[in-house]
């Protein structure tokens, strides 16, 4: 009994699992187990010697679960150690900041030029990217042979849908769909056939404006975009008006603002190289033909109509020198502007 209550101890404390010791048990207190078959025996011991040997091996059972049981709360004692560590968490850890992003800056551009027309009572309208021939080109008074109708220039889904070209499309829509007054602002896409380089990109956006009312004159048109550039330039710019055509505005003008930058006085300024203008956006009074689209009386109505490119706006105010960084989405770009 002594020899097996040693080699039990021995091989139990040794156990390095719950299975190795469950084995053991069994090796020792299962059915076929040393000390169950030495419990078994005593029917063969001399009565004279049985109670003592009784009282002998009962102990060893006891001893040997004794040693089961420590060993086991031991092991799973230890499991839990090796889980508190493996689950540990510093507490004293400083927080990982999470940075929370920034608007894009076209998004910040669009957003600045319609608070600004906001401002002036204009509401916010979206047109569809892909538009029909008829209100990209037809509606809009161009004519059938006009160049930038041409593939080569314009990007054709089909015979009659195209990806707008420019977001005076929208004027057609509104004016199918609303009565004077009207006075809407509509930022979006615009898409055009162009080799990407510094200054021109496949897609852009525009944003385009739409007035028309009885009595609304050229006055009102200079007035709106002169205000509409000092507040997104400054207090200082001044404006002009150069002669222009559009076939969907008469008169047509491109207005110019004077250089925020350097006004006239540094011939080597990257912002106007010198001239002193940059020019900013296409304007003019809606044309009588494409105020007809909309049903409306001539002699009674008359609208003014610009339209503006965001990346040139955004370039021109941030000193921003390529218009490719502004879709490749370098994080270093595009988190210095928010
Ligand atoms: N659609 C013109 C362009 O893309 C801009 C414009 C809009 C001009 C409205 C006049 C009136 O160049």
């Amino acid at each position: 009994m002594e020899k097996i209550f040693n080699e039990a101890k021995a091989l139990i404390e040794g156990a390095g699992s719950p299975e190795a010791v469950e084995e053991l048990r069994i090796k020792y207190l299962g059915k076929k187990g040393e000390v169950t078959a030495l419990l078994k025996s005593m029917g063969t011991i001399a009565p004279e010697e049985r109670k003592a040997f009784g009282m002998q091996v009962n102990k060893l059972k006891q001893d040997v679960e004794a040693l089961i049981e420590t060993k086991k709360s031991s092991l799973a004692g230890e499991g839990r150690q090796a889980r508190l560590a493996a689950e540990k968490i510093d507490v004293t850890e400083p927080g990982r900041a999470h940075s929370p992003g920034t608007r894009h800056m076209i998004t910040i551009t669009i957003d600045e030029i319609c608070a600004i027309f906001q401002n002036l009572g204009y509401s916010i309208t979206e047109g569809p990217e892909v538009e029909t021939v008829f209100n990209n080109f037809d509606a809009l008074n161009s004519a059938p042979n006009h160049p930038s109708r041409d593939m080569t220039d314009t990007f054709y889904i089909t015979e009659n849908t195209l990806l707008r070209c420019h977001t005076s499309p929208v004027q057609v829509r509104i004016l199918l769909e609303q009565e004077p007054p009207i006075k809407v602002l509509s930022p979006g896409r615009c898409f055009r056939v162009d080799t990407p380089d510094a200054t021109h990109s496949p897609m852009f956006h525009q944003v385009e404006g739409l007035l028309v009312d009885e009595d609304v004159t050229m006055a009102d048109l200079k007035g709106t975009l002169d205000l509409f550039a000092k507040r997104m330039f400054g207090d200082k710019v001044k404006t002009k008006f150069r002669p222009h055509f559009f076939p969907f505005t008469e008169p047509s003008a491109e207005m110019d603002v004077s250089c925020f930058l350097c006004d006239g006085s540094d011939k080597s300024c990257r912002v106007c190289h010198g001239s002193g203008w940059i020019e900013l956006l296409g304007c003019g009074m809606v044309h009588p033909n494409v105020l007809k689209i909309g049903g409306l009386d001539t002699d009674r109505y008359t609208g003014l109509a610009f339209g503006m490119g965001v990346e040139r706006t955004a370039m021109l105010k941030h000193g921003i020198d390529d218009i490719r960084l502004f879709y490749e989405n370098d994080v270093r770009f595009i988190g210095q502007f928010y």
